[in-house]
C-alpha cells in the first residue's frame, strides 16, 4: 500500500510532496530531511516516542487504543510497539492486522512467557526513540495525557513524567474499599525501597527519557506488575520526577490480571531491593523453608515416638518423607511461585525432590563428619554440613525440580 502525503501524521512529513514515483525499495534517508526515511516509496519519520503496551487477552481493546493514540498523538512522530504473552485470545493477531494497516504498529509477541514488568522492559529494548511512554492496554490510563507528558519531558528539566491517582485532580475512579485499602497500603511499602517523592510509585503509567532507563535496566528485579517502582528504586541517582493528575478508568473489556499472585510478586519486589544485594531472595525463601522443616521433622518424630509409638527407624523415616514433602509443596507454592508445577509435573518435581534432598542429606553428613574429624568443633562441623547440603539441595532442585521452561 503506497501512503499519500496526507496520511502521515506528521508536520515533517507535511514538508514534502506525494511520494515520488521513482520510489526506493531500500530505505535510504531523505537529503531534505535527515529525519525522514523513504521506504518503498513511503516517508517514513523515525519516531521520537514509543508506546509500549504489555498485553494479556486485551483483544477488543487493541483497536481502541490504536484509534485514541492516532488522535491524542497527531503531530509528534510515534509507533506502538505491543508485547503480548500469546493471549489465548488472539490478542497479538489482532495488533498484527492493525500492524498492516499502519506501520507505526508493532506486535512483539513472546511463547512461554508472562510477566508485566519484563514485557515493559523487552518492549523498551525493541525500539530507539529518545522518548518511551508505558501504558495499558485496557483503556484505564488516561492516553489523552501522553502529549503532555511528552512536552514536558522535551521542555523541564525532569526525566520522569507519570501518570498519578494520587496528586490533586486524579483519581482511582470506580474502585471498590477495599482495593482502595489494598493500593493505599502498597504505595506506603514501596516507600522502603524508593526514596523518591512520588504520590503514586504504583502508577503502571509513564513517560521517561531513554537514558534513565537504560541507567537502571540491568539492576531491575522485573518482577511482577510494578515497573515504574523498580526503575525508581534501581536508579544510582534519583531521576527527576513529575506527576500529572489522571482518573484511573473503568475497564471496559477483558478482565483484569490482578490477583494473589501479582501480590506476592510485588513482595518478591521489595525483598529483593531490600536484601537481594546480599543474598538472592529465591536462596532465603528456599532457607527459610529448609528451617521451617526442620520443625515440621522434631514434630512428627516426637509424635511418631511418643504418641503412636513406632520404632525410632520408622518414626525417623516417617519425619524424614514428611518434612520433605511439605517442604516440597511450600517451595512449589512460594519460592517457584512463577514456576510452579501442577498435576503429573508435581508428582514428578516431587520424586526428584526427594532424590536430590537424600543425595543433599548424605552430602551434608558427610561434609559434617569430615570437618568433625579434621578439628572436633562439632558445631562449625554442623553448619558447614548444613550449609553444603541447603546449597546443594537448592541448586540442584532449581536445575532439576523447578526449571524454567
Ligand atoms: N505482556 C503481558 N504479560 N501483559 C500483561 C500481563 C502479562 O503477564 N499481565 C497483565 N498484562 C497487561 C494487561 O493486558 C493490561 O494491558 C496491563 O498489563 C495491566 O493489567 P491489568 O490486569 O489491567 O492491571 P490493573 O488494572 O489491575 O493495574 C494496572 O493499573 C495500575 C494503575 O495504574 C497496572 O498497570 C498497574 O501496574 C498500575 O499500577
Ligand atoms: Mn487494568
Amino acid at each position: 500500500m503506497i501512503r499519500t502525503n496526507r496520511e502521515l501524521s506528521t508536520p515533517r512529513a507535511a514538508l514534502f510532496g506525494a511520494c515520488d514515483a521513482q520510489a526506493l525499495d531500500n530505505p535510504v534517508r531523505s537529503g531534505h530531511h535527515p529525519r525522514l526515511f523513504r521506504v518503498k516509496g513511503i516517508l517514513l519519520d523515525a519516531p521520537d516516542l514509543t508506546v509500549v503496551v504489555p498485553t494479556f487477552n486485551e483483544r477488543e481493546n487493541v483497536p481502541l487504543l490504536i484509534e485514541r493514540l492516532s488522535n491524542v498523538l497527531a503531530g509528534i512522530a510515534w509507533e506502538a510497539i505491543f508485547v503480548d504473552d500469546d493471549s489465548p485470545d488472539g490478542t497479538a493477531a489482532a495488533v498484527r492486522e492493525a500492524s498492516r494497516r499502519d506501520p507505526r504498529v508493532r506486535c512483539l509477541q513472546r511463547i512461554g512467557r508472562r510477566g508485566l514488568s519484563t514485557a515493559c522492559i523487552e518492549g523498551i529494548l525493541a525500539s530507539s526513540s529518545p522518548y518511551v511512554a508505558v501504558i495499558d492496554a485496557d483503556l484505564q490510563h488516561d492516553e489523552a495525557l501522553l502529549p503532555r507528558m511528552f512536552q514536558t519531558l522535551r521542555e523541564e528539566p525532569y526525566d520522569i513524567v507519570v501518570g498519578s491517582r494520587y496528586v490533586s485532580g486524579g483519581g482511582v475512579g470506580e474502585w471498590d474499599a477495599s482495593r482502595q485499602r489494598a493500593s493505599a497500603f502498597a504505595t506506603r511499602l514501596s516507600r522502603l525501597i524508593t526514596k523518591a517523592e512520588i504520590a503514586d510509585p504504583m502508577s503502571g503509567f509513564f513517560m521517561l527519557k531513554r537514558p534513565v532507563f537504560e541507567g537502571a535496566v540491568r539492576k531491575l528485579s522485573a518482577q511482577g506488575f510494578k515497573i515504574l517502582l523498580d526503575i525508581l528504586a534501581s536508579s544510582e541517582t534519583p531521576p527527576r520526577l513529575k506527576e500529572l493528575p489522571y482518573d484511573f478508568r473503568v475497564r471496559q473489556f477483558g478482565e483484569s490480571k490482578l490477583d494473589m499472585m501479582v501480590a506476592w510478586e510485588f513482595a518478591m519486589l521489595l525483598a529483593d531491593k531490600l536484601i537481594g544485594h546480599i543474598v538472592p531472595v529465591r536462596f532465603a525463601l528456599f532457607a527459610l523453608i529448609g528451617g521451617f522443616g526442620v520443625f515440621i521433622h522434631m514434630g512428627v518424630l516426637w509424635t511418631a515416638l511418643q504418641v503412636i509409638g513406632l520404632s525410632f527407624l520408622a518414626a525417623q523415616t516417617t519425619a524424614t518423607i514428611t518434612a520433605m514433602t511439605v517442604n516440597f509443596f511450600l517451595n512449589n507454592v512460594f519460592t517457584y511461585a512463577d514456576r510452579r508445577l501442577k498435576g503429573w509435573r508435581a508428582l514428578r518435581g516431587l520424586v526428584s525432590f526427594y532424590v536430590i534432598c537424600s543425595l543433599g542429606a548424605a552430602a551434608n553428613i558427610g561434609i559434617a563428619a569430615y570437618l568433625f574429624n579434621q578439628q572436633e568443633v562439632w558445631w562449625v562441623a554442623g553448619i558447614a554440613g548444613i550449609v553444603v547440603g541447603s546449597v546443594w539441595n537448592y541448586a540442584v532442585s532449581s536445575i532439576f525440580t523447578w526449571k524454567s521452561r
